[in-house]
């Protein structure tokens, strides 16, 4: 690829924050600790969670690099970043979550296969570029296309990191060309994260954002986009990424029966409190994120300080100063909100919740009923434990 390399090794990986917590370390797979989430509505990049699975690509000559957009149609096309810069620039902010965001909680219900992530396995960025939609019409692609004239129903994405799950080929992922040609999808071909250029680990030059999805569908360093009959075949969207029920396990798996994951559902978690902290008796701040997929707002998030016998609702928010109402015309619709409420805690015990989205799906109580062997989507109740003591404080 002119201008783009893979390395085969982990020598020249980009610095990193010293306060994240690794969870490999190559591929690199690394999450701020939970406190970092709620400081702030735009997570900071050094804090943005990192999910690879190769060594991080190199570019070595920015005005070679090329996306090249093929397959079923009429006038294939190489993207350089002069034409990508041409394109209305768009500023969106989404909230990128991978679908092993709480794995290791679904782990202690019984043991699950892949990287363990804790509550932090996604973040919310204004991420800048340009819409696939107007990249899609410069091949010949109009707005709101399902199929092209030569049978194009999907859109692939296709990088250039060496993956050991592809045999050392490269990170690919698709989604139907409905989504990608329409303009209020919002699929992105970003080269901004808040604001600054996109840094190595997050795709630089150029990755695809799909807000709303799971975020295994957000290729980074994007190589190739090829237009094509049915939806890729890759690794990750077809052995990987799907779920599973219960009574599924790995000597009756058959990955052709599950559709690739797409949309995630409702989350929430708690961000104030590690599970167990010792804390004063009296009112306790609780605060955490919630967020749902596929552009549905939070209508709801309750908490509960005994369990989920009783329940309060927290309050909402996403830019300060502005209300926010699910699915308002003036709230960032692929992004999380934050929440807050004050309890009182007197006793120790389990603090507790869950959100309720604007199509009101809710969260389940038990990980158990949603337990799958590759550990995907835990979106069960949010539980922390607290111990109330006067010691050491
Ligand atoms: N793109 C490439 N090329 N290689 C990858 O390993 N990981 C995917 C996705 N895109 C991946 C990729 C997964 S599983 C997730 S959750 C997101 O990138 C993570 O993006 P981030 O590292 O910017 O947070």
């Amino acid at each position: 690829m002119p201008g783009l390399t893979a390395p085969s090794d982990y020598s020249r990986e980009p610095p990193r924050h010293p306060s994240l917590i690794i969870n490999s370390k190559e591929p690199f797979n690394a999450e701020p600790p939970r406190s970092a989430l709620i400081s702030s509505y735009v997570t900071p990049v050094d804090f943005f969670y990192k999910r690879n699975h190769g060594p991080i690509p190199l570019v070595d000559d920015i005005d070679r690099y090329y996306v090249s957009i093929r397959g079923l149609i009429e006038n294939p096309k190489d993207l350089f970043m002069k034409d990508v810069r041409m394109l209305p620039k768009y500023n969106v902010t989404a909230t990128l979550q991978c679908a092993g965001n709480r794995r290791t909680a679904m782990s202690k219900s019984r043991t699950v296969r892949g990287v363990g992530w804790d509550i932090s396995a996604l973040g919310n960025a204004i991420w800048g570029g340009v819409k696939l939609a107007d990249v899609l019409e410069l091949v010949g692609i109009p707005k709101y296309t399902s199929v092209t004239k030569s049978g194009g129903k999907h859109v692939e994405f296709v990088s250039i990191d060496k993956c050991k799950e592809e045999k050392g080929g490269p990170y690919k992922a698709s989604i139907p060309l409905s989504q990608a040609t329409n303009p209020d999808a919002d699929v992105l071909l970003a080269y901004e994260m808040n604001g600054e250029p996109l840094n190595r680990d997050h795709g630089y030059p150029l990755r695809v954002v799909v807000p709303g999805v799971i975020g295994a569908r957000s290729v980074k360093w994007l190589d190739a986009i090829n237009i094509i009959a049915e939806e890729c075949q890759g690794f990750f969207m077809q052995k990987d990424y799907k779920m599973f029920p219960p009574s599924v396990n790995w000597d009756n798996i058959n990955w052709d029966s599950r559709r690739p994951l797409m949309d995630f559902p409702v989350q929430c978690a708690i961000c104030s409190l590690e599970d167990v902290d010792m804390i004063k008796p009296g009112k306790v701040k609780i605060s955490g994120y919630a967020v749902s997929g596929g552009g549905r707002g939070i209508e709801r998030v309750d908490v509960s300080v005994d369990g989920g016998k009783n329940w309060l609702e927290a309050s909402k928010y996403q830019q300060t100063g502005m209300q926010y109402i699910a699915d308002g015309m003036n709230s960032d619709k692929w992004a999380w909100v934050l929440f807050e409420v004050i309890v009182d805690v007197l006793l120790n015990t389990q603090i507790v919740a869950k959100a309720v989205d604007s199509a009101a799906n809710v969260q389940p109580e038990n990980v158990e009923t949603i337990w799958n062997l590759r550990g995907v989507l835990n979106t069960s109740w949010h539980r922390v434990h607290v111990r109330v003591g006067h010691s050491n404080m």
